[in-house]
C-alpha cells in the first residue's frame, strides 16, 4: 500500500476530525509513517500493518461513546475498499488490542500488532509525545503539575481511565515506561532518543517550576 487511499483519508477526517486530545488525523498519519519504517526492517504483512495504523483510533472507547457502532462502521467501510474477510479479521485484531490500558493490556501476539503498537507508542513519546500530552491535559482540564499529587501505579485499566492526575505525572505513570515496552528491536532503538528528550524536558520543567537556576 504505497499510496494511502484518498477515501480512507476522508473517512478518518470525518471520524477523528473533531478530536482535540492528540488522537487526530495527523496522529494517524505519523503512526502510519512509523509503522512503515519499522516494518521495512522487521517485516510482517505491510498492508495489514499500514491499514491498521491509519484506523487504530476509530474504535477507541476514550474517544467514542459507542465503540461497537464505530467498529461496525469501520469494518463496513474497509470492506468497501476491497478488504477480504481475513484482512478485516486481522485489522480488527490489531486495533482491538493496541491500547496501553494503564499497563494492563495483553502482550502482543502477532508481528502486525507488535509493529503497530510500537508505532503508536513512538508517537506518544519524544517531542510529539510531550506536545500531545499537554494537548490531552488541556482538553481534559488537568493541571500541568501539582507537588501534592503523586504519580501512581494503576491496579487495573479502569483505575487508569478514572484517574485524573497531572500532565507531568503522566510521564511517570506511562510515558517513561514505553521505551522498555517496545516489542521490536527497531522501535526500541528509535525510542531511546525520544525517551532521553522527555527525561531532559521533565528535569528542566521541574527546575523552572521550583525557581532553581543552574
Ligand atoms: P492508550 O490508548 O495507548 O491506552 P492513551 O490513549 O491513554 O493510550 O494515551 C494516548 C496519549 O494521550 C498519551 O500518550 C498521552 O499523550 C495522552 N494522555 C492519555 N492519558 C493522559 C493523561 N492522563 N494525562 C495526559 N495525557 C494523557
Ligand atoms: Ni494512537
Amino acid at each position: 500500500m504505497e499510496q494511502i487511499y484518498p477515501q480512507l483519508i476522508t473517512f478518518l477526517e470525518q471520524e477523528l476530525g473533531a478530536d482535540n486530545s492528540g488522537h487526530s488525523l495527523d496522529h494517524a498519519i505519523r503512526v502510519y509513517n512509523n509503522a512503515r519504517i519499522i516494518s521495512n526492517i522487521e517485516g510482517g504483512n505491510q498492508r495489514i500493518i499500514l491499514m491498521s495504523a491509519l484506523v487504530h483510533d476509530v474504535i477507541d472507547p476514550k474517544l467514542f461513546l459507542n465503540p461497537k457502532e464505530q467498529q461496525e462502521k469501520l469494518l463496513t467501510f474497509l470492506e468497501s475498499l476491497g478488504c477480504s474477510e481475513r484482512e478485516l479479521r486481522e485489522i480488527n485484531y490489531v486495533i482491538e488490542n493496541i491500547s496501553f490500558k494503564g499497563g494492563h493490556g495483553q502482550v502482543a501476539q502477532t508481528l502486525e500488532l507488535k509493529i503497530v503498537q510500537d508505532a503508536d507508542r513512538l508517537d506518544a513519546i519524544g517531542a510529539i509525545g510531550i506536545g500531545r500530552t499537554f494537548m490531552y491535559g488541556g482538553a481534559k482540564g488537568s493541571k500541568m503539575y501539582d507537588e501534592a499529587i503523586l504519580p501512581i501505579e494503576f491496579e487495573n485499566e479502569e483505575a487508569y481511565r478514572r484517574h485524573k492526575g497531572t500532565v507531568i505525572n503522566h510521564f511517570y505513570e506511562k510515558l517513561f515506561k514505553l521505551k522498555d515496552l517496545m516489542n521490536t528491536p527497531t522501535a526500541r532503538q528509535l525510542a531511546q532518543k525520544r525517551h532521553d528528550l522527555m527525561v531532559h524536558f521533565v528535569e528542566e520543567f521541574l527546575k523552572e517550576w521550583r525557581g532553581e537556576i543552574d
